[in-house]
């Protein structure tokens, strides 16, 4: 088969898993939901008819081993997420998985194995849209899943313990959903670039040098509910209004910091009627840069910033940091052969950072990363125009397969 017969049925497995939904008219595919188990379900047959053997682990990631010509050989991992954010496009994970799983397909079908094993995972949480928290999945196997993440509700009040036990796994066996560090070369992960830079450039695919660190903040503003006929402007303690300057703020802050992007893309007014003056404002406030040091200082002064807005309007103020994570750069010698890989096909090379999150960011607790991205039409994502050529996956996945060739079980 060549190359674009492989690209083609990635094409298709994407449209495949897009199916498998929450909401019937969309794309929401959260973790631990049946939608997720379903997606699970598709790609276990996938991959066992590219020879891996499959389990899933006691958080509900999947897992594929394809086996080295010899026992006792190095593994490298491979992999992305199978969970979407909300009204999602078909790309961002899936195709990560599935670019590997052809990657894997195409050796089995030639009847070859290769001198180190393969794991390739398909994480079952890295959005972080039903706990406001990322990468439970990759955390969980780098074993640094805090305990008391199991301990955190869904908007419905499942906790994720509960969520992974109705999804067939067992919070109470997380440890071993740890994937011990001896035999393994590093990790690799293909990904949408989810950017305009690729395309801008014409090139097809790009290797990434960093991922940027995010925070992640919840806020709950509390001030007074009230007849929105009867009580004066001077005395409301509207927490709708405090959320709004504070939204303003984070925009405001964001683009005069070079580097700096600050979204609140959830708001939420209690109770929530037209005649009713909001007495309580959640919102989720989400901070990112590549230089830690920025982000946590961006971060002290919106924390500043809220405090005054509440103040000036006496409403109560709770800022809690729901998830911090590290910029991490891409391990130099990894990437470097990713590099080579796609140079010895005949690409120019464009390395560039990464602003979106990625469960290499987790993985790299455990073994060195790089990461590889495809070129996705105007940069759009985290919407359902999300879109990718057959083509460029084509590209990807023979650099992702030339980049296997060349890795030795000494390495
Ligand atoms: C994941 O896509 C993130 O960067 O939020
Ligand atoms: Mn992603
Ligand atoms: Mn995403």
């Amino acid at each position: 088969m060549t190359n674009n017969r492989y690209a083609h049925i990635v094409m298709q497995r994407c449209d495949t898993l897009a199916g498998f939904s929450e909401e019937p008219d969309r794309l929401t595919r959260r973790f631990a939901t049946a939608a997720l188990r379903d997606a699970n379900t598709a790609v276990v047959g996938w991959m066992r008819a590219a020879g891996m053997a499959v389990r899933q682990d006691a958080l509900g990631n999947l897992i594929g081993r394809y086996e080295a010509e010899q026992p006792g050989a190095k593994t490298l991992l491979l992999g992305s997420h199978l969970d979407s954010v909300i009204d999602a496009g078909k790309y961002d994970g899936p195709l990560g998985v599935l670019v590997a799983l052809a990657c894997v397909q195409r050796l089995y079908d030639q009847g070859r194995r290769l001198p180190i094993a393969i794991e390739l995972f398909g994480f079952a949480d890295e959005e972080g849209v039903r706990y406001h928290t990322t990468y439970l999945g990759s955390q969980a196997v780098a074993g640094t899943l805090a305990p008391a993440t199991l301990e955190l509700a869904d908007a419905d009040g499942i906790t994720v313990a509960q969520a992974i036990r109705a999804f067939g796994g067992d919070p109470s066996r997380l440890a071993d959903a740890r994937r011990s560090g001896d035999d393994l070369l590093g990790y690799c992960e293909v990904h949408i670039e989810q950017g305009p830079v690729l395309e801008a450039r014409d090139l097809p695919v790009g290797v990434v040098s960093a991922i940027a660190g995010q925070s992640r903040v919840a806020v709950d503003l509390i001030g007074m509910a009230g007849h929105a006929g009867t009580v004066p402007m001077d005395l409301r303690q509207d927490a709708l209004c405090a959320a709004a300057e504070l939204v303003l703020a984070a925009e405001a802050l964001a683009r005069d910091t070079p580097g700096l992007v600050a979204t609140v893309g959830q708001l939420d007014a209690q109770p929530g009627a037209s005649n009713v003056i909001p007495g309580r404002a959640t919102l989720s406030l989400d901070v990112r840069h590549q230089d830690d040091a920025r982000r946590q200082q961006a971060l002290a002064q919106l924390r500043q910033r809220a405090a005054q807005i509440a103040a000036a309007r006496r409403i109560a103020l709770d800022w809690r940091i729901a998830q911090e994570s590290r910029a991490l750069a891409c391990d130099p010698a990894l990437t470097e052969r990713l590099a080579q890989a796609v140079g010895a096909l005949g690409y120019p090379l464009l390395s560039l950072p990464s602003g979106a999150g990625h469960d290499g960011v987790a993985i790299s607790a455990l073994t060195p990363i790089a990461m590889l991205f495809v070129r996705c039409k105007g940069g759009i994502s985290h919407n359902p125009a999300e879109s990718v050529d057959q083509a460029d996956v084509g590209v990807a996945i023979d650099v992702l397969g030339r980049f296997l060739l060349g890795l030795r079980t000494r390495d």
